[in-house]
């Protein structure tokens, strides 16, 4: 698409901020993945898990409040429940004191530090425990439509089903990368792919239809990984990385369109919105790519965003929140490119379709 009549795009629709889609029905939301989507699930579990229920987390959430989100205040996910109609995101899981009392609206099963491969993540709720979480809590809605009236709710066929997750594999093995030997990352991405296809088709045998996957981004250019390198630059081995596995995850998602009666999907490429972001930071209302807003030390990246870590006022116009983590700025422009943008960002269809269809 012409880049001018792409930002006139791009800015109709952040202009308009449509409350609402124009689905026919209010769909339920059931989110699976890591940090970049978590939204208080971590705040349930031992201390060894990675936790942001403390300020400054969530200083520009409504109240002040540190829900347990990795961001200074909104997710990705907030802003889609949001444009759908929802009131909120749905609650995290282990928020919730009887599972029977499902939402309406969903569920939300992540837990940052998690990956698709059982040994990502410490102390974490792995994806497969996501899915075993979700099987209960389909169980609970099945029960709640013959019992009483109030729990009907829209089948899970009209849900959608969303994932962040694959970064936290990636990182894990950035180290045995070889710079160059592109055998090397067939070797990394293949056994996670694999399965995170069980885990997608083990979701669609429970009657899910609709998936909304996040692609991995340009993970080398994090400030944790930039403020490795002297000059600040990002890592190409591992946005290489990236861009194999997101690839990947691309081809799987579109085998299994073709393998599984009725599978439906909107792939977000983060990878190539981040490209786009990066290459046209000032249009999009950046002016910091590189340092992270809350933390310490050279780049804000050497040191936790932790209750004594000082962070910046401009919050709007930072990429990163923290070493590791988007800010709500950042999160509600990949949100508009995902629901409305263009199949170079959202494929193959963009949520908007996805859900209309
Ligand atoms: C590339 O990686 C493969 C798989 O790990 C390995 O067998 C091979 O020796 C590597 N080649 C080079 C030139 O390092
Ligand atoms: C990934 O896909 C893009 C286009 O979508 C292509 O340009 C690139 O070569 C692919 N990379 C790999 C490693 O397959
Ligand atoms: C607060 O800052 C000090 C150093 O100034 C550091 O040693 C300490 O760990 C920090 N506390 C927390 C809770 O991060």
């Amino acid at each position: 698409m012409n880049k001018v009549v792409f930002f006139f795009l791009l800015c109709h629709h952040l202009l308009l901020r449509p409350e609402t889609l124009s689905a026919t029905t209010l769909p339920a939301i059931f989110v699976f993945g890591d940090s970049t989507i978590d939204v208080g699930n971590n705040n349930f579990l031992p201390d060894n898990a990675p936790k942001a229920n403390f300020p400054p987390y969530g200083v520009d959430y409504p109240g002040q409040k540190s829900t347990g989100r990795f961001c200074n205040g909104f997710l990705g996910i907030d802003f889609i429940a949001k444009a759908m109609g929802l009131a909120a995101s749905p609650p995290s899981f282990l928020s919730l004191s009887n599972a029977k009392q499902t939402p309406r609206r969903g569920v939300n099963f992540a837990s940052a530090g998690s990956g698709i491969l059982p040994t990502t993540g410490n102390g974490v709720i792995v994806m497969s425990a996501q899915i075993r979480y979700f099987e209960g809590v389909a169980a609970g809605l099945r029960l709640g439509t013959r019992t009483h009236k109030k729990g009907v709710s829209a089948p899970l066929s009209e849900s959608l089903f969303f994932f962040s997750v694959g970064s936290n594999d990636l990182f894990a093995f950035a180290a045995t990368l070889i710079p160059g030997n592109d055998t090397r990352v067939a070797e990394i991405v293949a056994p996670i792919i694999d399965k995170f296809k069980t885990q997608l088709q083990m979701l669609y045998h429970m009657g899910a239809r609709k998936f909304a996957v996040a692609g991995t981004g340009l993970l080398g250019c994090i400030p944790a990984i930039r403020v490795l390198d002297p000059s600040y630059e990002c890592n190409v081995n591992l946005n290489h990385l990236s861009m194999h596995f997101k690839n990947a995850t691309e081809a799987l998602l579109e085998e299994l369109r073709i393998s599984l009666r009725g599978f439906e999907y909107s792939f977000a490429d983060a990878y190539e919105m981040g490209i786009q972001i990066d290459a046209d930071l000032q249009e999009y209302g950046f002016t910091e790519p590189r340092a992270a807003c809350c933390g310490s030390g050279r780049l804000n990246a050497e040191g936790r965003c932790t209750p004594n870590a000082t962070y910046c006022r401009n919050r709007n116009q930072y990429l990163f929140w923290d070493m590791n983590h988007p800010t709500q700025a950042l999160y509600k422009v990949i949100a508009q490119l995902w629901l409305f943008g263009p199949p170079e960002f959202a494929y193959p269809v963009n949520l908007q379709s996805l859900l209309q269809s």
